[in-house]
């Protein structure tokens, strides 16, 4: 019987080092990790965070920008329901780094057949770089429920 239950014992620890071991391989040696949001924008309850977008960066200018040889950021503000810019041309190959965040209410940022999966909170910055390799359209829609139309909040990504 105890012999039994040391061997399971044994088997759960090993089983546990394993998966640690997996996480920290796979978080450090292969850069995974969970989309972050590695910045807020500040604000009070008084002020309008529309208003307050307009005159924060990169929020200010939303687009498409080349910020070294090969390498794009995208800005996009998620609103009630579309997203800002409604086109977004890239080249094809790319690193293409997501900035995004929503104006008034939480919005999904989801680009099927790729794995940029975000949540857009307001007043909260999230980031996701990806590359895409194959040249033609994307859809960018809204994965979170975020009022009646909803289903209709989506951007065009033409990649050349
Ligand atoms: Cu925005 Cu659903």
């Amino acid at each position: 019987m105890e012999r039994f239950e040391k061997a399971f014992l044994c088997a759960a620890a090993i089983v546990l080092v394993i998966f640690l071991g997996a996480l920290a391989y796979s978080s450090l040696a292969m850069g995974i990790h969970l989309p972050s949001h590695f910045g807020m924008i500040h604000y009070t309850a008084g002020q309008k965070l529309r208003r307050v977008l307009r005159q924060t960066p990169p929020f200010d200018r939303p687009g498409v920008r080349e910020i070294a040889p090969g390498k794009y950021q995208v800005t996009v503000i998620g609103l009630t329901w579309s997203f800002l810019p409604a086109v977004i041309e890239l080249p094809a190959g790319a690193e293409v780094t997501f900035v995004a965040t929503s104006m008034d209410v939480i919005h999904g940022f989801f680009i099927p057949g790729t794995r940029v999966n975000m949540m857009l909170i307001p007043g909260q910055v999230s980031e996701c770089v990806y590359r895409f390799r194959q040249p033609g359209e994307y859809l960018l829609i809204c994965h979170e429920y975020c009022g009646r139309l909803h289903h209709t909040m989506s951007a065009r990504m033409v990649v050349k």
